[in-house]
């Protein structure tokens, strides 16, 4: 078989050898009918090609054949590596390559309704293009979304979305190292898992049924299953109604269940060993990745301690009391104040992640439990990456006559929920566990300002398609 080259191995070692290369071509420009440039581009990298009429690299007719070319459409060249003598600024690899043969394997429609380096400059770039009277069109979110194959062509997608499954797998390999396995709950449940109205109904075969808004319940029953420590990866259904730039009606849940011997914190020993590991690993491997998004959407590094800073609820009223900042003690956190929470955090402790807990019980739902020293208060806890929650997490409450009243009190329809009740029927151990949302995790490590740039298709109150 051809020997291939990728686009982002090329560099100066290989000058004056014969490389293939497939990719699509991002760029093409022609110097009168001796001569033309295609940028050839393959996941987020890009090497200038060059076409030159004479006898051993191209015929007056390549050169044409290749101007005509649509943006996009799939590439094979064949060519020699050269080293040009100054920095090329139109892609990002620091070599050219003398094009011998040209193929087009199959061509992209003549017009495009997005241009990738439109769709991969920073603002400040757009800005300056735009003062140097430059012709360029600003892509919205709204228009990325509607051609997202395009969009995530970009190399700041093509790195987030690495990103992303870099999560995942460190996720599940610290978990794995920690005794948890992996499991999958139904997603088609007969009432909602977390309660409210942001739940999607369905008819199941003539028998009213829900979406699940998470695994929670039967994360918990497998727990009562004596499944000890489990994980679970999937999908989490919102029927949020608020568009805001951190809800989506569908998401990536990263769930944790496991038995506590002794006390709570417990679980928040493990949410603080693994993300501590989680952006150690981002910051290690990921460099490129962290690179390509940085440069179109510029973010400093996240700031974070070896043992992460956990705050109780209490502390941070009072922190936020002393700032001017006046919350219902027994009320929730907003938006805005877990915000001023955060910067006060970062000021004072240095940190932009840390764990917020002992949370008022009235906030929290039915499952979990409350605290034994003050019932006002729960065993209970939220995350908080600059700001922004990622998870939240509690003991549960596990014993059944217990997690009746706590349902009924919070307004349940026990009915709905009575095979997970009869679950702790026959003997339920002390437990507990968290959830994160994926999205999230990407979008405020990265310090995006939409959760949408982090979800491949994202479906949100006003859009399922693409
Ligand atoms: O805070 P939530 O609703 O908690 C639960 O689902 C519990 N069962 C977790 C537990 O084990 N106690 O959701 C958990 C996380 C949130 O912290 C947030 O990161 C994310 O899921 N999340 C969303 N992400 C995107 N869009 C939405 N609409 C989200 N709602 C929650």
């Amino acid at each position: 078989g051809k020997k291939w080259t990728k686009v982002e191995q090329l560099n100066s070692e290989l000058k004056d050898q014969v490389v293939l290369v497939r990719g699509r071509a991002q760029a093409i420009r022609a110097v009168g009918k001796k001569m033309a440039f295609v940028v050839v581009r393959k996941r987020g990298f890009t090497v200038q090609c060059v076409l030159t009429v004479a006898p051993d690299l191209v015929s007056p007719q390549m050169v044409k054949f290749a101007t005509s070319l649509s943006r996009e459409s799939i590439v094979d060249i064949e060519g020699v590596i050269s080293v040009p003598g100054q920095a090329i600024t139109g892609a990002s690899q620091q070599v050219e390559i003398q094009v011998r043969k040209l193929y087009c394997v199959n061509k992209a429609a003549p017009t495009l309704p997005i241009m990738i380096e439109d769709a991969a400059r920073s603002e400040v770039e757009i800005e300056k293009a735009l003062q140097a009277g430059e012709q360029l069109v600003r892509v919205n979110q709204d228009t990325r979304l509607n051609f997202r194959v395009l969009d995530i062509r970009t190399p700041a997608n093509q790195g987030i979305f690495r990103i992303q499954y870099h999560v995942e797998k460190i996720f599940r390999q610290f978990l794995e190292s920690e005794g948890f396995f992996g499991i999958h709950t139904p997603k088609l449940i007969a009432g909602s898992s977390e309660g409210g109205s942001a739940v999607f109904r369905l008819d199941y075969k003539g028998t009213p049924a829900c979406l699940a808004q998470s695994p929670q319940l039967h994360k918990q029953m497998s727990i009562c299953g004596d499944f000890n420590r489990v994980f679970e990866i999937g999908p989490v259904f919102r029927a949020e109604d608020s568009f805001t730039h951190r809800h989506l009606c569908e998401f990536t849940g990263l769930d944790v269940e496991m038995e506590i011997e002794e006390h709570y914190s417990e679980v928040m020993d493990i949410v603080d060993r693994l993300f501590v590991t989680i952006f150690d690993s981002l910051n290690e491997t990921c460099s490129k990745e962290l690179a390509a998004i940085n440069k179109q959407y510029p973010f400093d590094k996240l700031k974070y301690l070896r043992k992460t800073l956990r705050l109780t609820f209490e502390e941070g009223v009072q922190m936020l009391k002393e700032a001017g900042v006046e919350i219902d003690p027994l009320g929730d956190l907003n938006t805005e104040t877990e915000r001023k929470l955060g910067q006060l955090v970062l000021e004072k402790y240095g940190t932009e992640f840390y764990i917020l807990h002992r949370y008022p019980l009235a906030v929290r739902p039915f499952y979990t439990m409350p605290c034994h020293d003050n019932t006002n208060y729960s065993n209970s806890f939220d995350v908080f990456i600059r700001g922004e929650e990622i998870i939240s997490g509690a003991q549960r409450v596990h014993v059944p006559e217990f997690l009746v009243e706590r349902a009924q009190s919070c307004g349940i329809d026990v009915k709905t929920i009575s095979t997970y009740i009869d679950a702790f029927r026959y003997g339920a151990p002390p437990h507990g566990g968290f959830g994160v949302g994926l999205e999230r995790v990407v979008m405020l490590f990265c310090a995006l300002n939409n959760i949408r740039k982090t979800s491949l298709f994202p479906r949100d109150p006003q859009r399922i398609a693409p």
